[in-house]
């Protein structure tokens, strides 16, 4: 061997042992192949815990270039149980780094849902900058001693960016006052007011709270909304404020999820209002809410507080209460969806929440090679991609159609949409497992009423066990999950009464670096 060739040999190795994972960089969950899970029903591009019980999106807050992403945790089960707040982050919401487990429950109860700020101008005397979480306290022991006053308020904060947190000594802020459902705080800094504000649920109501320095805080007001329906208890809200898209106007959004049977396929689903917001209430001229997502499978979403850009970035959990504990997963439960950016528009009288993917999602997109795909691409065809099961794909459809999905296996998944009644479909019920639960199957066939249209866009993003609809980039949009035995490679383009399918495009969403790393 030649010196130089010598030397060569040398660098590429160092270079390589520099570069290689050191041994307890990944988590089991990524083995042969670093960059993918090969779990069965693992999502890639979705934010998917480690191991164990998820729920709700919690302390969505942007910082120092990281978006955070804390999240209702039970590290002891794959079952929903005495509630965390587990911790991710990420640089760009698609590719998410796991952290070590951010609150824990303690004397006062388990950590329910709440939310993240960062205190600028260090109002509540932590410290300037300091990441402060306000999240619920859920007293187990009350609860079971019959008193309805079981949930309260509490804070926590953090001088390292999440990693380590430290309860306020004098918590609850917020105390029961003699409701039993009363959670879910959401707090934001109201610019005009220059004053912290807090969105927090009451069983039927939204709860709005004003302070100072996030510790003392005083209800300003609440708003009902009567429907001729039961709409099951309420959770999670959020309120914002969106311009109207290509308009000058601005308007206030507020979001709520319903648990119970409520949602337009069944099951807990979320709800929003558009209105009017003065700085102390809110009021809409609606006649009734709106529905974020017509899919079974998003929950509890809301916005992030601080996004660099002043997008209001959405994320929900990606399950339903019908069947979230049951689903056929086995390490792991649950994925959230993938980040949505709200936006606002009006159609007629009406505005509309639209949720449109990120724009960063483009940029993990890329071509499948032309090698993979067989039959008459896009009509009838095959993508032998089976490695993974993550695609995104694209197409303008004019009057009727149905595309079907399936593989070897016999899983099918249709989607369609009907012009005689303006109604979009989505039907899982041949589309893997389905008897883990009577409500999962019960949910089969899903609906959404779009109005008559000649022609729309629609975007599909398949993601192992998720798949999600955007039409017309998201003005009406449809999550939901899927257990398929493998994944799915062939489509069948259904193209009924005339319809036709244009400017299909088939896209590949690349393995990124690993989004699986180890808390340190
Ligand atoms: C919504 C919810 C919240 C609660 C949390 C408990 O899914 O019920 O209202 O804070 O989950 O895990």
């Amino acid at each position: 061997m030649k010196k130089i060739e010598l030397v060569f040999i040398v660098i590429v190795l160092v270079l390589g042992c520099k570069n290689a994972p050191k041994a307890n960089t990944y988590s089991s969950t990524v083995k042969k192949n670093k960059t993918i899970s090969t779990e069965k029903y693992r999502p890639q591009h979705h934010f998917t815990p480690k191991t164990n019980w998820m729920n709700d999106p919690n302390g969505l807050v942007y910082y120092n270039g990281n978006y955070h992403l804390f999240y209702q945790y039970y590290p002891d089960s794959t079952v929903w149980g005495p509630m965390h707040w587990g911790h991710a982050k990420s640089k760009d919401l698609l590719q998410w780094e796991h952290r070590s487990i951010a609150l824990y429950p303690d004397s006062l109860g388990y950590i329910f849902s709440g939310s993240a700020v960062i205190d600028k101008q260090n109002s509540a005397g932590f410290g300037k900058n300091t990441m402060v979480a306000v999240y619920t306290y859920h007293d187990p022991v009350a609860e079971k001693a019959g008193n309805d006053q079981y949930q309260s308020q509490g804070i926590a904060y953090s001088l390292d960016e999440g990693e380590t947190w430290v309860k306020y000594q004098n918590n609850p802020v917020v105390k029961n006052p003699g409701i039993k459902d009363f959670r879910d705080p959401k707090v934001f800094w109201n610019k005009e007011k220059a004053v912290w504000q807090m969105v927090l649920v009451a069983k039927d109501h939204v709860q709005i709270y004003e302070s100072k320095n996030l510790k003392v805080w005083n209800k300003i007001s609440e708003f009902r909304f009567e429907e001729n329906r039961e709409l099951g208890v309420w959770e999670c809200p959020d309120l914002f404020k969106l311009k109207v898209n290509n308009e000058d106007e601005e308007k206030w959004v507020l979001i709520v999820s319903h648990g119970g049977e409520s949602a337009p396929n069944g099951g807990s689903g979320t709800r929003y209002f558009v209105g009017d917001y003065d700085g102390t209430t809110f009021t809409t001229d609606q006649k009734e809410s709106h529905w974020l997502d017509y899919g079974t499978d998003n929950y509890a979403g809301v916005t992030y507080n601080d996004t660099p850009t002043n997008k209001r970035i959405f994320i929900g959990w990606m399950s339903n209460w019908n069947y979230a504990t049951v689903t056929p997963t086995k390490s792991w439960r649950s994925a959230m969806t993938l980040p949505r950016e709200l936006q606002l528009m009006k159609s007629g009288d009406n505005y509309l929440v639209k949720s449109k993917l990120i724009d960063g999602f483009e940029n993990m997109l890329s071509t499948p090679n032309q090698e993979h795909i067989t039959g008459t691409y896009p009509h009838q065809f095959k993508y032998e991609y089976l490695q993974s099961s993550s695609i995104s794909f694209d197409a303008t459809i004019e009057r009727e159609m149905q595309v079907n999905l399936f593989n070897e296996k016999g899983d099918e998944l249709m989607i369609g949409y009907r012009k005689d009644d303006g109604m979009f479909y989505l039907d899982r019920g041949r589309a893997g497992v389905l008897d883990f639960s009577e409500k999962y199957k019960e949910s089969s066939y899903q609906t959404m009423e779009i109005g008559h249209r000649n022609s729309m866009n629609i975007h599909v993003v398949l993601d192992a066990s998720s798949i999600e609809v955007f039409i017309n980039e998201g003005e009406y949009v449809m999550t939901a999950q899927i257990f398929t035995n493998e994944p799915l490679t062939s489509f069948l383009f259904d193209q009924k009464k005339g319809g036709a399918i244009k400017n299909f495009s088939l896209k590949h969403i690349k393995r990124k670096e690993d989004a699986y790393k180890k808390a340190k």
